[in-house]
């Protein structure tokens, strides 16, 4: 008999991981993981992987200080004998850098997909950012799926916002700002950014002013300094329109990201838990769970 998988909260995951253990009605698999005073990492299983499918929930935004210890986590389970060892990364990092943009610059999300591949056997993302690549394929050489927000985004919007009307800021964010105006049956329109530099970005509006009857949704898939999101808005207020709300999926919030954005006065600001952050609002357990069990079967 085949016992049920055990879902184990590594660095800082916990409520995501209760979320998809109970979704997948999976046992918790408890584990220590510490840090050695010389900044090395301690890893011990306090419940037994050897047989079992161990699906690792693990947030990897700041990946570099993460990596390593979630590797050695994997690479215990395997050693203790576990059936199959997969990672949940809600955040999948490094996915940004998609192309070598200047002469001899490394495409870290290929080498960093690589590092993941030879850690587990298989991955679930949600709406990694896919611009250059094609498809996780181009990035992981293990079995994976994608889970996207999606519905549960369409969802929110549906339940709070009145009349509401889609933006993305950018072409990148087309994708998810039409998907999600499909689900929640709102139009919507797509903005154009030229990005300069980190923080330095200028938004192209199209004619914005016909939509005042509606309420704007700010829609991106990441926010990291924010500018992208502060400058729509800048624009959204200057063309009349209602306040906006902004719904990000990935916050990563660089900084004083989260407090200048604030300063920029949304109607209201508010996340995915892809990554743990104050303004998590939207839930994707269930969305995640499902991504897991087809992998799993
Ligand atoms: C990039 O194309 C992404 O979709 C986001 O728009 C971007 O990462 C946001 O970055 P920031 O918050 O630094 O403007």
């Amino acid at each position: 008999m085949v016992s049920r998988p055990m879902v184990v909260s590594a660095l800082r995951s916990d409520a995501l991981a209760d979320g998809v253990r109970a979704a997948l009605d999976a046992d918790a698999g408890r584990v220590a993981l510490r840090r050695f005073p010389d900044d090395e990492t301690y890893v011990r299983f306090e419940d037994d992987p050897a047989g079992r499918d161990v699906v690792v929930v693990s947030d990897l935004h700041h990946p570099d200080a993460k990596t390593v210890a979630l590797a050695l986590l994997c690479a215990a389970a395997r050693d203790l004998g576990a059936r199959r060892v997969g990672l949940v990364a809600p955040y999948m990092p490094y996915m940004r850098q998609d192309a070598r943009f200047k002469p001899l610059e490394g495409v870290t999300s290929r080498y960093y997909g690589r590092l993941l591949s030879g850690a587990v056997d298989w991955l679930v993302t949600v709406d990694p950012h896919l611009h250059r690549h094609a498809s996780m394929s181009e990035v992981l050489t293990i079995p994976h799926r994608v889970a996207s927000a999606a519905a549960e985004v369409a969802a929110w919007v549906k339940a709070h916002v009145p009349d509401p009307f889609l933006v993305g800021p950018d072409a990148e964010s087309a994708q998810w700002a039409e998907r999600i105006a499909g689900l929640a049956g709102a139009p919507h329109v797509v903005l154009e950014k030229t990005r300069r530099g980190d923080r330095d970005v200028e938004i192209t509006v199209p004619d914005l002013e016909r939509w005042r009857a509606r309420t704007p949704v700010l829609v991106d898939d990441i926010v990291s300094t924010g500018t992208t999101l502060i400058e729509t808005l800048g624009h959204a207020r200057r063309a009349g329109l209602r306040p906006a709300v902004v719904v990000v999926i990935h916050a990563l919030f660089s900084g004083d990201a989260w407090q200048r954005l604030e300063a920029a006065r949304p109607a209201r600001l508010v996340t995915c838990n892809a990554v743990p952050h104050l303004t998590n609002a939207i839930d994707l357990s269930g969305t995640i769970a499902a991504a897991v069990r087809e992998v799993l079967d």
